[in-house]
């Protein structure tokens, strides 16, 4: 039981803990860690997280069972194999895919448009609760030859099973080597699963039919292959799969099934039937024409097995709940209430839910902490090049990340930057598994404070890595976004302040539900925060003492000289920590330099952390930041604002070694604004609103250009954050600008006015590119609304749900003229 006393004194161990010691883990047996974790252990052990394949359940086991589906068609011998789909790929000729509706604690629906194939292809995958193991599971698979396409297209699919880290697992079927025309089992039991029992479903559908005499040894509709890898190579299945068939051709060619009378090509790219005890067992269907089969896995420690009659109610029952869920939490404003808007946001918010992935392994990181890598000298992005060059990068871990993923095509991985965007439409749908994925990523951090920004775990994740990009260095920083969830989850637990909801207050802690438990009761939320807070406190420091600027050494005149920054692993052409990769810095880089974005987002910590420790009852750590935060708006002021320019700006030194400010207008002159640490009367915000309404400058009818039409550099080179509009961004501008609209002072007229179109120009941009191309995109050109770069990006591009369910003021300011 967690009691107030007992609470408090939690509150004051905390001070021992800021010495820089993590709280203790001393068998601390609270309902947090004990019942509600373990709830959330089970609760949210399945799922799709295998992200980057079109389909893949896997638990969050590290070293566990894994599935994954694969199909092709075979009309053709030719076309077979370039047919084949397995992992998301942007070059497939998809018509769009991914999750219409998901909720990772109950399941949901995939479409797949597979257009090249003549297939549209439906993943339903549901939860089921109950025994000790996380539960159980099943999933419908349907595809449905389209109308484009002649209806006796033979197709190909395969289902295979893998289990890695020992456990046993069995086809119990005959070896009739036709394979069979019923249901096909595997049993199988491990540490982490217990016993349970996996079955594909016969299913409806017609198999192909052939008289050539190689029926005699191929044809019924399944066949299975039970095999026995070493665990490293489990994860690459396709190349598996292809091996088996090549060894099933060969025969062919040996027994003589030559051209001059040559079997199907469906018939020749089936595998033989060998059923029996295996780590790999890959399940093979052939159908012509549409065809539909389901996959139960039944947890033997939850009782009764799954049948195809329950797999049918729950997906109707996930699509209801989901549905009524959906409107509650998202309730889209006006001008976004049609019907299309709905299912748009429903797809965008489901397939950034349903990205969310659980990765494991090793990572590569260079921890030779080389003296190079300090940056002091001039030249230094020279001599750091040369210190990586010296490749002492080696491998690390296993870890493990539990986390949502930018595109599952192309970023099919944790990134720090992103993260803290993805996980603000999730805690408004599930604040429980928002705060899970907020700790995954912070038990990453090392004894200095450091979380890489890319989280490459594993050889899978790694082999869609180049390996120049693979190597993480732990003086390389990035934008600590995850402080904006954790202000959206201080702010949640500051609105249910010490009662609990109506209709919850019979309910105790451990049976809160867990969607809500953190903050239904303030008590769990709290002791939340309590244990996290020691680390978000090294990861600040950590920044502190890393990323410093140098105030004294050139004289500045400054507020305070501590309180400046400056991004390590700059190169000439790029500032990749910063997360703004191209956008134009000082020339040439200069250990003088000092980043006004960087600046900003210790700011957004300072503030973040000082709510925190408010919350948590710690005097002394809240009037330590705020002095750190106040010294942070005095340095922006005094370092960083050209009233020349009407902007804030990056700094440097000109040749007499007297500070200079370098300004490239665009999202980094905004910085301030765009993270909330100016004051609605504050005298930089006129012309910061001009800069973005300026349609000359950053505005486009599609949203706000990251970098002005007027500077030298406006659309140049790689052309990455150099004018194309960035939904992340622009988010940030549009939450600002409702703050000032929101409030008395002398830019609430303007601010309602930007906010507004800002609003809908957004929401319309991303809303016409998806009508058109079936995808969110991980950019938008301001000149025609085009999505651009990578395809399928759901992460951050996803905020446009909330910005939808965002309140109209045009509609507000008239129901208030209405009132008076
Ligand atoms: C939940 O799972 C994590 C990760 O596997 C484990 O470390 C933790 O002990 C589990 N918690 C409970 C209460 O079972
Ligand atoms: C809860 O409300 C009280 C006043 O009723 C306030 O003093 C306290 O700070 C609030 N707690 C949180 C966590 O916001």
């Amino acid at each position: 039981m967690v009691h107030g006393h007992q609470l408090s004194l939690w509150l004051a161990c905390l001070g021992l803990a800021l010495l820089g010691v993590p709280a203790a883990a001393t068998g601390d047996e609270s309902i947090l860690n004990s019942e509600i974790g373990r709830q959330n252990n089970e609760s949210l052990l399945w799922g799709p997280y295998r992200p980057n394949l079109y389909f893949g359940v896997r638990p969050r086991i590290p070293q566990s069972l894994m599935t994954g589906l694969m199909w092709g068609k075979v009309d053709t011998y030719n076309d077979f194999q370039n047919s084949i789909r397995y992992t998301c790929e942007q070059n497939e000729g998809m018509k769009g895919y991914g999750w219409d509706e998901y909720d990772t604690r109950r399941g949901g629906i995939q479409s797949i448009h597979d257009t090249e194939n003549g297939l549209d292809i439906t993943t339903s995958f549901v939860k089921v609760p109950g025994g000790a193991h996380g539960g159980s599971w099943a999933a419908r698979i349907k595809g449905e030859i389209n109308d484009e396409t002649p209806q006796d297209r033979k197709t190909i699919v395969f289902f295979y099973v893998t289990q890695e880290g020992g456990g046993k697992l069995e086809a119990l079927q005959g070896d009739d080597p036709k394979g069979y025309d019923g249901d096909l089992t595997l049993e199988g039991s491990s540490e982490g699963l217990g016993n349970y029992k996996l079955t594909v479903k016969r299913g409806t559908g017609e198999h192909p039919t052939s008289d050539h005499k190689l029926s005699e040894f191929r044809g019924k509709g399944t066949v299975v292959q039970s095999l026995t890898y070493p665990d490293e190579v489990l994860w690459q299945a396709k190349p598996v799969v292809f091996k088996q068939l090549k060894e099933g051709v060969d025969w062919l060619v040996e027994n003589k099934y030559d051209n001059t009378d040559a079997p199907p090509p469906w018939q020749v790219y089936q595998l033989t039937n060998r059923p029996g005890a295996g780590n790999v067992h890959i399940i093979q269907k052939v159908f012509e024409g549409s065809f539909e089969f389901d996959v139960l896995f039944s947890s033997e420690s939850a009782g009764k097995e799954l049948t195809s009659a329950d797999l049918t109610r729950e997906i109707k029952e996930t699509t209801e709940s989901f549905g009524e869920r959906f409107s509650s939490i998202f309730t889209l404003k006006a001008p976004f209430t049609a019907e299309k808007y709905k299912k748009f946001g429903r797809s965008m918010f489901s397939n950034l839910i349903g990205g969310i992935g659980y990765f494991h392994g090793q990572s590569v990181a260079d921890r030779s902490y080389a003296s190079e890598y300090d940056e002091e000298n001039e030249g230094f992005w020279q001599e750091a090049a040369e210190a990586r060059a010296r490749n002492k990068q080696q491998l690390e871990g296993p870890y493990e990340l539990f986390t949502a993923i930018p595109s599952r095509p192309f970023f099919p991985r944790g990134f720090l930057w992103d993260e803290g965007f993805h996980l603000l439409p999730i805690a408004d749908w599930d604040i429980g598994l928002a705060m899970e994925v907020v700790k995954s990523w912070f038990s990453l951090m090392d004894d200095d404070g450091w979380i890489g920004r890319e989280q490459i775990l594993g050889s899978e994740a790694r082999s869609k890595v180049p390996e120049e990009f693979q190597t993480q260095y732990p003086h390389y920083a990035n934008p600590p976004t995850l402080f904006f969830v954790l202000d959206a989850f201080v702010e949640k637990l500051g609105k249910s302040n010490g009662t609990l909801p109506a209709g919850k207050e019979h309910l105790s802690q451990a049976a809160l539900p867990l969607s809500t438990a953190l903050v239904d009761s303030p008590e769990l939320g709290l002791e939340y925060l309590r244990r996290l807070y020691p680390l978000l406190r090294r990861q600040f420091n950590w920044f502190k003492k890393t990323q410093a600027g140098d105030v004294k050494s050139y004289e500045r005149d400054a507020y305070s000289t501590k309180e400046a920054y400056r991004w390590r692993g700059r190169t000439e052409t790029h500032c990749l920590t910063s997360g703004l990769d191209d956008y134009p810095r000082p020339q040439p880089p200069h250990p003088s330099e000092l980043h006004v974005d960087l600046l900003s987002w210790m700011g957004v910590m300072a503030k973040s952390l000082a709510n925190i420790a408010d919350a948590l009852g710690l005097a002394e750590e809240v009037d330590d930041l705020t002095k750190v935060r106040d010294a942070i708006e005095h340095n922006l002021d005094d370092l960083h604002w050209s009233a020349k320019e009407g902007c804030y700006c990056d700094a440097t030194v000109d040749d007499f070694e007297e500070n200079e400010l370098v300004c490239h207008k665009g999202y980094i002159s905004l910085f301030p604004f765009l993270t909330g640490l100016l004051p609605a009367d504050s005298p930089r915000l006129r012309p910061l609103l001009a800069l973005l309404a300026d349609e000359d400058e950053l505005w486009s009818p599609h949203g706000i250009r990251s970098l002005s039409k007027k500077d030298p550099f406006y659309g140049t080179s790689e052309n990455y954050w150099r004018s194309p509009v960035w939904i992340n961004v622009n988010y940030m501008a549009i939450v600002q600008l409702h703050n000032l609209a929101t409030q008395q002072g002398p830019h609430q007229a303007t601010a309602r006015d930007l906010y507004s179109r800002l609003r809908k120009n957004i929401v319309d941009t991303v809303y016409a590119a998806w009508e058109e191309t079936g995808f969110a995109w991980e950019q938008y050109n301001p000149e025609t609304g085009r999505g651009q770069r990578t395809q399928h990006f759901t992460g951050w591009t996803s905020l446009v749900v909330k910005v939808m369910a965002m309140d109209n003021l045009e509609e507000k300011a008239g129901q208030e003229r209405d009132e008076l």
